[in-house]
């Protein structure tokens, strides 16, 4: 871990055990001898975290610690209070003046260490909550398995990077079988496995980076490891985490979600400002969909979020749109052929026909779909430099356009 430590002791001797112990950490630390001094140091330095004796001449701790709270400049600087005075009274005395952490001396350097990390990455945290996520989350899912919600999440995150020049993330979250990297031709190099592990307070926006797969298309995948014993450690809470931090770096985040209501699954679906629900056109998609349909309003989904597609993973015999709509009681808002030739061969070649073949039929319908999605800043404005994507899309739906009595 690295930062800026200003350490304020009038005793020397502490002031150079600080120094040595969080020097050692890799922590860049600043001292001074008084209070005074270290209140202006504060202010002139703008540490990470201060750390204050209590008993110094000319400023004690508490009024050091009060003033750096009236000061704008230093009202939210984390604040340790190191003293031989461990005394309840005393301790409350020091959170009264604002402190943020109390460490009684004589310390051991293991312990100060735990409370500093424990203090910088509060900090770290907390300073995130103010970076806006601005992402998009779109999840894909459908409780029946095998309906296409790989292939529909792989073809919508490439649409998407393609669309608008800037890297989207696939997350796979069907982690009893994820598939996601394989679409992508990927080695399974880095995945879940990687990170469900970890403390939550580990996980942070740096190693998440290093974790995703990346691929030509501009697609990042955070792939779900081929072991699936290795996404044990998976909780919801870790997923909502890791899904905050991608959405402030990233503008679309696509998840491919597990064929249930498992915890990890409802964490990817309540984090999104969109849901695909995925069937297939008989009975037991039909089925699958009402079933996912009610327990959506439920959870009290708003239903603006909900799209429907219809999927031909079958050549014929499926029930017709309008018995499936009526069924539903809502509107299919895409159908998708059949194409088993040209999606198998997508499979097997790790590359999805929106990037491999986008003036294909399939290649442009699934181009149209991610448009659709994108975020309305996006879809109102033409862009500064519109790419090849972009252009297509909006070429299509001119096209569309004339040919409307
Ligand atoms: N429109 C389609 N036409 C023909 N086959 C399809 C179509 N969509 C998907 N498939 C096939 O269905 C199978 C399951 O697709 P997949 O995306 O892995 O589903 P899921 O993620 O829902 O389990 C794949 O083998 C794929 O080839
Ligand atoms: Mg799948």
């Amino acid at each position: 871990m690295s930062g800026k430590i200003l350490a304020v002791d009038d005793d020397p001797l502490n002031l150079k055990l600080v120094v040595a112990t969080l020097g050692k950490e890799g922590f860049e630390v600043l001292t001074a001898s008084n209070g005074k001094e270290g209140y202006l140091k504060a202010q002139e330095f703008q540490p990470d975290l201060v750390i204050l004796d209590v008993m110094m001449p000319e400023m004690d701790g508490y009024q050091v610690c009060s003033s750096l709270r009236k000061n704008p400049k230093t009202a939210n600087l984390p604040v340790m209070m190191l003293t031989s005075l461990s005394s309840v009274e005393q301790k409350i005395k020091g959170f009264d003046a604002g402190a943020d952490d109390y460490l009684a001396k004589p310390f051991a350097p293991d312990e100060l260490i735990a409370h500093v990390k424990a203090l910088m990455r509060r900090k770290i945290s907390e300073g995130e909550v103010e970076v806006k996520a601005n992402g998009k989350i779109i999840s894909v899912f459908s409780l029946r398995g095998g309906v296409g919600v790989s292939t529909l999440a792989s073809n919508l995150a490439s649409g998407l990077a393609s669309l608008w020049g800037e890297s989207t993330v696939l997350v796979d979250l069907a982690l009893a079988a994820g598939q996601s990297a394989l679409m992508f031709n990927l080695p399974y190099r880095r995945s879940w496995g990687n990170l469900g592990r970890l403390p939550i307070e580990h996980i942070e926006p740096l190693l998440i980076n290093e974790v995703l797969l990346q691929h030509s298309s501009g697609v990042r995948i955070l792939a779900s490891s081929p072991q699936p014993e290795q996404n044990e450690y998976l909780t919801g809470d870790k997923v909502t985490h890791v899904l905050r931090l991608l959405s402030q770096q990233y503008p679309y985040i696509v998840l491919d979600l597990s064929h249930d209501f498992h915890e990890v699954t409802l964490a990817g679906l309540d984090a999104s400002h969109e849901i695909i629900l995925l069937l297939s056109p008989d009975l037991a998609g039909v089925r699958a969909a009402v079933c996912a349909l009610t327990v959506f309003e439920n959870l009290k989904y708003p239903k603006e979020i909900i799209r429907l597609v219809e999927n031909w993973i079958f050549p014929k015999g499926g029930l017709t749109r309008s018995d499936i709509e009526k069924a539903l009681g809502r509107a299919i808002d895409l159908q998708i052929p059949y194409a088993s030739e040209q999606i198998v061969k997508a499979i097997n070649m790790g590359s999805p026909p929106v990037y491999s073949d986008p003036q294909s039929p399939l290649g442009a319908l699934f181009e149209d779909f991610a448009f659709l999605l994108s975020k309305e800043t996006h879809k109102k404005t033409k862009p500064q430099s519109p790419t090849p994507a972009w252009v297509r899309v909006v070429r299509r739906f001119q096209q569309r356009q004339a040919k409307k009595p």
